[in-house]
């Protein structure tokens, strides 16, 4: 028998494997650069652009690579938890200077919020518990297999009425009820991502409270603080109900509020009962992360280092972290002006709103007018201009 003909016979490794749906909103980077018209508007993918529609690297993170250019000797490993300077600069960024000093809170550099989210996921799966994830609907399409590939079920909770336009808070805090000690409640720190729609500070307090009283574990998402209302008043929800908890996650990701996307910046945080078990919680993640990816991708957290440990590229950014906030608000009540039924987008934080459009209307905005948003009707505010807002805030009226 000749070879070809055996192979030919023979099971191999990967004929089982089914073929995977393509990501829906990298399927809408596909859609828009193959329609030629010169107006179109992207409002999908998630990432900040400035007026003239580009995402440009950061002043402020242009000069700290020059800095490493010059200066960095070594490229030698660092170890799994990764830039330990970043991860304590971030320790302070997320909690503030009092909770730095807090030793039950201990953390480590990851790839990016997505890899915070998986570590976190991992270390809850390790505990061996039964603890169930409530999430909130909608959320963001990825949080369910990221944080489901480990194994851990998922209870939903309702977050968001799309057609009424609002958090659905009281139906939250009923779904809640039925969570029991040691259950996770996966939360998102601020401008929630895809409906733009935060919780009120009242409502963060409530969430502190039941958190506090049943023994729940928040894991909270913070991918995007700083482009709500600045770095701390987006904090202060988070930090009540970390405060509150026990026991809590927090995975955190510079990619947004640093421009760093593919620089995979992020890092994870995790309370536990004490400082002994902190102790044992950051061994634990140690050993996750060498066996996982063995050591975080280093670049962007050397820049966010550098940045922050560098006075005038600090204000630098923090000036340019406003001008984003700023432009994103402007945007906002541009929208919000053009039609009392869209008013809502004002009071929303963060790069997303969603609209309440039908599938049908998603589809006639990208064929008739060019105007490319999420399925679900979540569109990215930075990727208007002036230039463009009227004209889409138009075309949205017309649909609603
Ligand atoms: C809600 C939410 N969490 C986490 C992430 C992951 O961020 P990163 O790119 O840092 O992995 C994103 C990115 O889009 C996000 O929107």
């Amino acid at each position: 028998m000749t070879d070809a003909l055996v192979m030919g016979q023979r099971p191999g490794l990967f004929d089982r494997l089914a073929q995977q749906p393509a990501d829906a909103l990298l399927a809408i980077i596909g859609l828009v650069n193959a329609d030629p018209r010169e107006d179109k508007i992207d409002l999908g993918v998630g990432v900040y652009k400035d007026a003239a529609g580009n995402t440009p690297i950061l002043r402020a993170v242009k000069a700290a690579e020059k800095i490493l250019l010059d200066t960095q000797e070594t490229k030698t490993y660092l170890g799994s938890e990764g830039d330990v300077r970043f991860v304590a600069l971030m320790k302070e960024m997320a909690f503030g200077a009092a909770r730095a000093r807090d030793e039950r809170i201990v953390g480590l550099q990851t790839p990016g919020g997505c890899g915070a989210l998986r570590l976190g996921a991992e270390l809850i799966k390790a505990t061996g518990s039964d603890a169930r994830i409530f999430v909130g609907q909608p959320t963001w399409p990825n949080h369910v297999p990221l944080i489901g590939s480990v194994g851990l079920p998922f209870v939903d909770y309702p977050y968001y009425d799309k057609a009424a336009k609002a958090v659905t808070f009281d139906r939250m805090m009923d779904a809640l009820e039925d969570a029991k000690a040691g259950d996770v409640v996966l939360l998102h720190g601020c401008c929630h991502n895809p409906t733009g729609a935060d919780l009120s500070l009242d409502q963060w307090k409530a969430i502190a409270a039941l958190v506090s009283e049943r023994g729940l574990v928040p894991f909270i998402d913070f991918a995007y603080q700083g482009l709500g209302h600045g770095l701390e008043a987006d904090a202060e929800g988070a930090r009540l109900v970390v405060d509150a908890a026990e026991q809590a996650l927090v995975a955190h990701s510079n990619d947004k509020n640093f421009g760093l996307y593919r620089e995979r910046t992020g890092s994870l945080f995790v309370k536990g009962a004490d400082a002994e078990q902190a102790k044992v919680i950051a061994s634990n993640l140690t050993v996750m992360a060498r066996t996982s990816w063995s050591m975080p991708p280093d670049h962007g957290a050397a820049i966010v280092r550098v940045v922050l440990d560098t006075p005038e590229l600090a204000a630098d950014w923090h000036a340019e972290l406003k001008e984003m906030c700023a432009r994103i608000r402007s945007l906002r009540s541009r929208i919000a002006a053009s039609d009392p039924r869209l008013a809502y987008v004002e009071e929303q934080n963060g790069m997303f709103s969603m609209l309440p459009l039908s599938a049908e209307a998603i589809t006639d905005l990208r064929t008739t007018e060019s105007i490319y948003l999420a399925g679900s009707g979540r569109f990215n505010v930075a990727g208007l201009s002036d230039h463009n807002v009227d004209r889409f805030a138009a075309a949205v009226a017309k649909r609603l």
